[in-house]
């Protein structure tokens, strides 16, 4: 279990610097989507895990699986992993430099899950700190509640000491709103429907004038992981979606949606869109399929089955009948299996004791989302 720890102590073991160096490869190589092992310790995350290094040595995946084999706790090393999404400018989709909310603000949301202790904590539409993970962890550590939102979840991080800024945008998150502010409607308060559309139409023409990665429209990094003990924990940090009605919560934070994990059984988290999970509440079915004897694999591809079943919406299909937007979900279990499936190809990133890894995602169906 974590220990407890004081207001002064969380924030110098928060902002504490890492250790291992090592390069990352990145193999796209055809690889399977799982593989098995007598309780190797592994890391599994979102693409950006084995992408963004803030500036150091380490991919998140790589630092958090570093700090797990050295004996460190498995969810206070997949968090320093996540952190480095967090806190470096360069990814859009999560922490400092996320693409902000339709009025420009950067809002966060986050949770995480330990296994062992069963404790969770977790933030939502918090604004001003990069690192919302950390500020979930807090939640987990010193309350007796789950899940803090809007200016109490900033109030609360800045009573534990942690930095509160007045914006996280950098030039580069401000001007892709700028930018998305010119190509919506001008007039921008439409009548709903037709602003739903502009909205997408200008969100999806920034992706394809490729200003926007389309991983970062719905943004997000999941990261889980397991060590030698099968000690099993996770935690998923995001600025949800792009240009999003302020106060828009998506599955990141809630327990079941965004992350879930079962200390006896494994961990199941997601990137990709809120709402299409939130519906189905797919990483808590995930682990339960895989308590019930699936396999990461399998369990994946069964909640990949309950969304594309559940999403009847004509908006929300393409030409094919087939959900038109993208879902990937990450899943390790006790043993060290692991898997990444997605609803439409798209990588994931693992680490294990042969260093960080890119992989493809088994995907529920060929071609893209929009064909
Ligand atoms: N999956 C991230 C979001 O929808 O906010």
């Amino acid at each position: 279990m974590p220990r407890k720890i004081s207001r002064r102590e969380f924030v110098r073991t928060s902002t504490a610097a890492g250790v291992a160096v090592g390069a990352s490869t990145t193999v796209f190589a055809k690889a399977p989507a799982i593989q098995t092992n007598t309780i190797k310790p592994v890391v599994v995350a979102s693409n950006n895990g084995n992408v963004y290094k803030n500036g150091g040595a380490e991919v998140g995946v790589q630092k958090a699986f570093n700090l797990i084999t050295k004996g460190g706790d498995v969810l206070d090393a997949l968090i320093a992993g996540v952190n480095l999404c967090e806190l470096d400018p360069a990814d859009t989709s999560v922490g400092y430099g996320g693409l902000p909310n339709a009025d420009g603000i950067v809002q966060l949301d986050s949770c995480c899950m330990h296994g062992p202790t069963r404790r969770a904590g977790g933030v939502a539409s918090i604004e001003g700190v990069r690192t919302p993970s950390l500020v979930a962890k807090a939640v987990l550590e010193v309350t007796d509640h789950h899940l803090l939102v809007g200016k109490g979840a900033q109030e609360f991080a800045r009573n534990m000491g942690l930095k509160v800024e007045d914006d996280l945008n950098t030039d580069k998150s401000r001007a892709l709103w700028l930018e998305w502010k010119r190509r919506i409607d001008p007039e921008h308060y439409l009548d709903p429907k037709k602003r739903g559309q502009a909205m997408e139409m200008a969100s999806l023409s920034m992706v394809r004038d490729g200003l926007i990665d389309p991983d970062h429209y719905y943004g997000t990094i999941n990261c889980d992981g397991v060590n030698s003990k099968g000690e099993v924990c996770g935690v998923t940090t995001t600025s949800g979606l792009a240009w999003k009605i302020p106060g828009r919560v998506g599955d990141s934070p809630i327990l079941g949606a965004g992350l879930y994990v079962d200390g006896d059984v494994g961990a199941a988290g997601s990137t990709g869109r809120g709402e299409a999970n939130l519906y189905n509440l797919c990483s808590f079915l995930i682990v339960e399929q895989m308590r019930m004897g699936k396999s990461p694999k399998d369990a994946g591809m069964e909640a990949l089955r309950r969304i594309q079943k559940n999403t009847v919406e004509k908006r929300l299909l393409n030409p094919r009948g087939l959900p038109n937007f993208g879902i990937n979900f990450y899943i390790v279990n006790k043993k060290g299996e692991y898997a990444g499936v997605s609803m439409y190809a798209a990588n994931y990133a693992v680490c294990t004791e042969n260093g960080p890894q890119t992989l493809p995602c088994e995907p529920l169906h060929p071609g893209r989302a929009s064909e």
